[in-house]
């Protein structure tokens, strides 16, 4: 008998616990013409802003040994955009969808998060690695006070499921992701990328525009192992794990860390359909393993 990978996760019935992260998948039918996206539990898109945003400028991409860094900025053509051209056809075609947002004040993730919340997307996913411009450009995600007040005010909007996204990038996980809980936040994810530079030695200046990038791939995976086990060990609220996930594998490592679901990210950008394939792999294990339901997974002390 096949395994059950299906799951429930905040009240919505997903099929497996396999996820693309934010920023990697375009809006998510760009892998269409690699394999069935709706096979996969669902798709986090490309994040979002009230106004389209040009990103920043080039180089914005640059590969490491064990990694990549991108400091793309957030260039997408607007949530307006996304809701008349996207998202019809994503539903369409039977994707769960999770918005990925990001705004510079609370105001413009409240405004955002209520329509896409209208438009009928699935969940919301809350990047709040991006300046609050009211606190000095200072990461949202770096303050618990401000994390805890950017939840609440998201979810006294909206109706959806409200995922909160941590940012690596802080001394404490736990404040931040305890916060988000008490704020009213039905999930967390993370992690976020790691914020990185690359310097050329023959050039000797810095390999990225804007200097820093968000490192993400296999190097921190076990720092997002970590901070996912940290978290799940502190809050009630399921937790999605991502960060270097490149194989079947990793993903039952973060289910051992706690994780209900997990992204994958980078991978995608080196195979485009490494989501599937990971799928597909995580379904054999489980066979081989002779483990039944997804659920049997728990998270190890
Ligand atoms: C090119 C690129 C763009 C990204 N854009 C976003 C984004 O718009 N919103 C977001 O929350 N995370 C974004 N991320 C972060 C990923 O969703 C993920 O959290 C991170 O890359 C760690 O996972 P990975 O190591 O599997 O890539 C981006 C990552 C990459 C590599």
């Amino acid at each position: 008998m096949k395994p059950n990978l299906s799951l429930d996760f905040c009240g919505i019935k997903l099929k497996n616990p396999i996820m693309t992260a934010s920023g990697t998948c375009g809006h998510g039918l760009e892998l269409s013409e690699f394999f069935p996206v709706e096979e996969l539990g669902a798709v986090s898109v490309k994040g979002m802003t009230l106004a389209p945003r040009e990103g920043n400028a080039t180089p914005r991409i640059a590969e490491t040994a064990a990694g990549m860094l991108n400091s793309v900025g957030l260039q997408n053509p607007g949530a307006d955009h996304f809701i008349k051209y996207e998202l019809p056809l994503l539903k369409e075609k039977g994707i769960t969808v999770i918005a990925n947002i990001s705004g510079d004040t609370i105001d413009d993730y409240a405004k955002l998060a209520a329509k896409l919340d209208a438009a009928g997307v699935d969940m919301i996913e809350l990047n709040i690695s991006c300046p609050n411009v009211s606190h000095g450009g200072l990461a949202f995600g770096t303050d618990a006070d401000v994390v805890y007040e950017l939840t609440k005010t998201v979810k006294s909007v909206t109706k959806v499921p409200i995922i909160v996204k941590l940012s690596p990038n802080v001394t404490d996980v736990v404040s931040i992701a305890k916060a988000a809980e008490k704020g009213g936040a039905d999930a967390l994810s993370l992690i976020n990328t790691l914020l990185g530079m690359k310097i050329d030695i023959k050039t000797r200046k810095p390999v990225l525009a804007r200097k820093f990038g968000g490192f993400s791939g296999p190097a921190i995976k076990p720092v997002a192992v970590r901070m996912v086990w940290q978290v799940t060990g502190a809050v009630k609220i399921p937790v999605i794990g991502m960060g270097g996930i490149m194989t079947a594998e990793d993903v039952v490592e973060f289910l051992l860390a706690g994780a209900k679901a997990v992204m994958v990210g980078t991978a995608t950008l080196i195979e485009p359909d490494a989501a599937y394939t990971i799928l597909h792999d995580l379904e054999k294990y489980m066979e081989e393993n002779g483990i039944e339901d997804i659920s049997e997974f728990k998270r190890v002390d």
